[in-house]
């Protein structure tokens, strides 16, 4: 039992940070900034708003934004503070190592698995509507074989149905490219995102400036058509309207689903490492770029749900569609382009940053260090666990349909926020005297909050999800007591 919770000192990861094999440290705060941004917008604002305005909450979206960036906000804070505590590789996974135990350590590293790659394909899928879209302006189609997942669920029936395709090919064919780029090197790869992230920024300026004068108020009314709650416990709606399929519709449950847009502030902690002053810059990277995408969100959402009736909004491309609607056919194509840029930034940064946390697990002993581990003596990146998600990420995003693939992020990521808050609270306690260059303020409160936010996000997801994370976690525990445990090197004596 003991071994289950033995935690690695502070003294110790820092002591590690000073080994050998550690990554280069060549981000600045404008870097890792841009970082956070790159891996934040994308997806979620270009794609999921179409799904969460049309199918549950309505132009109460708005709010929806609003209440997922506090919850958001809370669990930034506590990022913020561990990264300037320690300012490794391993994010969240490595704050519970110090303050949980391995076995919290390791449900959390695992629950990472689920955020970013997990994430990555589903963003691999974003990618793949905007790609078809903008070929579309065209009139150029792909073969209707090669453009989705073969299933998908269906909320007007309330069940999966055969998409009647194969695959979707532009999603691995993207996931493919982005590997190359990652295994090149972390110095190319933030040169690479910075261009992406000035390019998709001055996209969103554009739709929030050009649709503002488009929109039209009427629009706004009714402004929650499916109510401003939407929670469910255990496939229980206990408070608002219930789907076809069971899940629970309103402004909450939006919240629950574009709660996937915001995700990415915390992978900038994933690259303390690399950062040249980790515990100034970390903080102000996370909370700069998780403040301004909020607020970039926020009026997005009003500017869309005001230029479409609601029930109008189109799902695989909402926000280029909506200028088609009002009959702005050249900016549909801006549109479409921006946002490829975009989301190819997300799926860069999210796929580095689950190379990061693998590292990070390899070299604690978690997961075998000779693959995880191994760091490409030219390019200086880990290059074989890059390799192994980039084929991870692309087998999902060619075969499961993006709405699962989110809703399981939304949940998987949610637990992680939860985790690094309860941390927080814990380390406070334990270590008070400990060096935090950065205090999250308000300390129980604010990790308090954060804890209870994500939790109620968590039960405005639908149910299934809860089983998907379940089964996710006990597959993680199989592999844990199979190899980690045993191969951990807190189990070696001379450690
Ligand atoms: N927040 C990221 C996106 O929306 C994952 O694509």
């Amino acid at each position: 039992m003991k071994e289950l919770f033995r935690k690695k000192s502070l003294e110790q990861l820092l002591a590690e940070m000073k080994g050998e094999s550690r990554l280069r440290r060549v981000l600045g705060p404008l870097q890792l900034t841009s970082l956070g941004v790159g891996a934040i917008i994308g997806t979620g604002i270009f794609v999921l708003v179409g799904q969460a305005a049309h199918d549950k909450t309505g132009p109460a979206l708005i709010l929806s934004f609003v209440v997922a960036g506090i919850a958001c906000i809370f669990a930034a804070l506590c990022y913020s503070e561990f990264a300037s505590m320690v300012p490794v590789a391993g994010s969240a996974y490595t704050y519970a190592y110090a303050t949980m135990g391995e076995l919290f350590a390791w449900v959390i590293g695992w629950d990472l698995v689920l955020e970013y790659a997990v994430a990555s394909s589903t963003v691999a899928h974003g990618w793949s509507h905007y790609f078809q879209d903008f070929i579309g302006i065209f009139h150029l189609k792909l073969p209707h074989v090669l453009t989705t997942a073969p299933f998908d669920y269906n909320p007007a029936l309330g069940k999966l149905v055969l998409t009647g395709t194969v695959i979707d090919l532009p999603a691995v064919i993207i996931t493919a490219l982005v590997t190359i780029v990652l295994v090149v090197g972390i110095k190319e790869s933030a040169t690479f995102n910075t261009t992406m992230v000035a390019i998709k920024l001055a996209i969103v300026f554009f739709v929030i400036i050009v649709g503002a004068f488009y929109v039209d108020v009427r629009n706004w009314h009714p402004f929650a058509p499916f109510g401003l709650s939407g929670i469910s416990f255990f496939g229980k709606t206990l408070w608002g309207q219930i789907g076809k399929g069971g899940e629970p519709l309103g402004m909450l449950a939006g919240a629950g689903t574009i709660f996937f847009a915001y995700i990415g502030f915390d992978s900038i902690s994933t690259h303390s490492e690399e950062a040249r002053n980790p515990q100034r810059d970390v903080p102000i990277g996370i909370i700069a770029s998780l403040i301004l995408c909020t607020l970039l969100y926020v009026a997005v959402a009003a500017v869309l749900t005001g230029m479409v009736p609601y029930d109008k909004i189109q799902i695989d491309a909402p926000v280029s569609d909506a200028f088609r609607q009002i009959g702005l056919p050249w900016a549909q194509l801006l549109i479409s382009l921006g946002a490829l840029c975009g989301i190819t930034s997300v799926l860069l940064v999210m796929m580095l940053s689950q190379a990061r946390v693998l590292l990070a697990m390899a070299r604690d002993g978690l997961i075998p260090p000779s693959f995880f581990g191994a760091i490409h003596e030219k390019f200086r990146t880990p290059w074989k666990s890059t390799i192994l998600t980039g084929f991870f990420v692309a087998l999902l995003s060619a075969f499961l349909p993006l709405r699962i693939l989110a809703e399981l992020v939304n949940i998987g990521t949610l637990l992680a926020f939860v985790m690094v808050c309860a941390a927080v609270l814990i380390m406070r306690k334990k270590h008070p005297e400990a060096k935090r260059p950065f205090r999250a303020p308000w300390v129980p409160l604010t990790p308090i909050l954060g804890i209870l936010f994500c939790l109620m996000l968590m039960f405005s997801l639908p149910a299934e999800n809860w089983i998907r994370l379940a089964v996710w976690l006990f597959l993680g525990f199989v592999i844990y007591f199979g190899y980690g445990r045993r191969r951990s090197h807190l189990a070696r004596p001379t450690y």
